[in-house]
């Protein structure tokens, strides 16, 4: 063996701390993080959810509280999910002006200002007594266009109350199209529309649905979401068409699972892409963490970090201000 073997010594730049953080291609920002936060009509006290510990229905108070937190924390933006006290087949509370999601997105619009993008999730899951996304046919199954009406409607109420974001997340073909005619209709041109472009029939939404009080009734969203085997090429399809729709930035979820869309989509186009690391992703860390398996605080930074060099420019993550607090 010749004196100079190995030519190559990948291992001198990880010699020292100082020297890997030099050279670490993959950082992470608080200003690229959101905060999925879920508020509750109708409660005195913040509820915990049973299966993600540390993460509640919070009631408007705490709700304010949250968002400032995060502001102060440098987190980018807040996305809100509402849980009104009376549901129905057409989820009439998501487009209430006085429902509980307007109410609350006026409350954090008014408490963080300009600090934060406050945004909405737009869909009808946890306003529909049966819980899915839409209305539903005789046959039980999700009207595509009819419910593309209420997502319009919905959209438009959101933006009223402040807004300055909508995420839809129901997966009905057109929707991004008729939300930007109806933001456009409505006076708000000027807000953006971030859309779950491929959404996986997941089940790593499973403590989500406790989260959002919004399992279905009975069936399952594998008409609407996308098939977990599906291929590549269908999740750009549905890109490419929220992209010609209209859509600002687009979204992959979940996160872990999905890593190569994440990375399809970054090649691909030409908007921020964003990634939703749910509510699964979420239970099995601070669960094996719970159990003492794993080192938790490692374990949520590697994840965070594996999803931002698949090429996410934009991650929501339950953990946002805990994170961003330690960067
Ligand atoms: C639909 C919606 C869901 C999630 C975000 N938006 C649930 C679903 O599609 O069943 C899941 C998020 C998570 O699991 O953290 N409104």
């Amino acid at each position: 063996m010749s004196a100079q073997f190995p030519v190559a010594r990948p291992r001198r730049l990880r010699r020292t701390p100082a020297l890997r953080r030099m050279v670490a291609g993959t950082r992470l920002h608080p200003a690229e993080l959101i905060l999925p936060a879920f508020v509750k009509e109708g409660i005195s006290e913040p509820q915990p959810v049973a299966s993600m510990p540390g993460v509640v229905q919070h009631t408007r108070e705490s709700l304010r509280k949250a968002a400032r937190e995060a502001a102060e924390a440098g987190v980018g933006g807040i996305i809100l999910f509402g849980i009104p006290a009376v549901k129905d087949a057409r989820g009439s509370a998501a487009d209430d002006p006085d429902g509980i999601l307007q109410v609350a997105l006026r409350d954090v619009v008014d408490e963080v200002g300009d600090s934060l993008v406050v945004m909405a999730d737009t869909c009808l899951d946890e306003f529909t007594d049966n819980g899915h996304c839409g209305i539903l046919t005789a046959s039980g199954d999700v009207d595509n266009d009819a419910t593309l009406e209420r997502y319009a409607s919905v959209a438009v109420a959101q933006a009223d109350a402040g807004s300055q974001m909508v995420a839809p997340s129901g997966m009905m073909d057109g929707q991004v199209g008729v939300i930007r005619a109806a933001l456009d209709a409505s006076g708000h041109a000027d807000v953006p529309i971030l859309a779950y472009s491929a959404k996986y029939a997941s089940a790593f939404y499973g403590p989500f649905r406790d989260a959002a009080e919004c399992a279905p009734q009975f069936g399952d969203r594998s008409t609407h979401q996308q098939d977990p085997a599906g291929s590549q090429e269908e999740a750009l399809r549905e890109v490419r068409l929220d992209l010609a729709e209209g859509a600002d930035a687009v979204m992959v979820k979940p996160a872990l699972a999905y890593l190569d869309v994440i990375t399809r989509f970054r090649d691909e186009v030409d908007v921020p892409v964003a990634a939703y690391q749910v509510s699964g992703e979420y239970a099995m860390i601070e669960a094996a963490a719970a159990n003492g398996w794993i080192d938790r605080e490692r374990m949520i930074h590697e994840s965070l970090i594996a999803i931002k060099r698949a090429g996410a420019d934009l991650i929501l993550t339950y953990w946002a201000t805990e994170v961003a607090r330690a960067l």
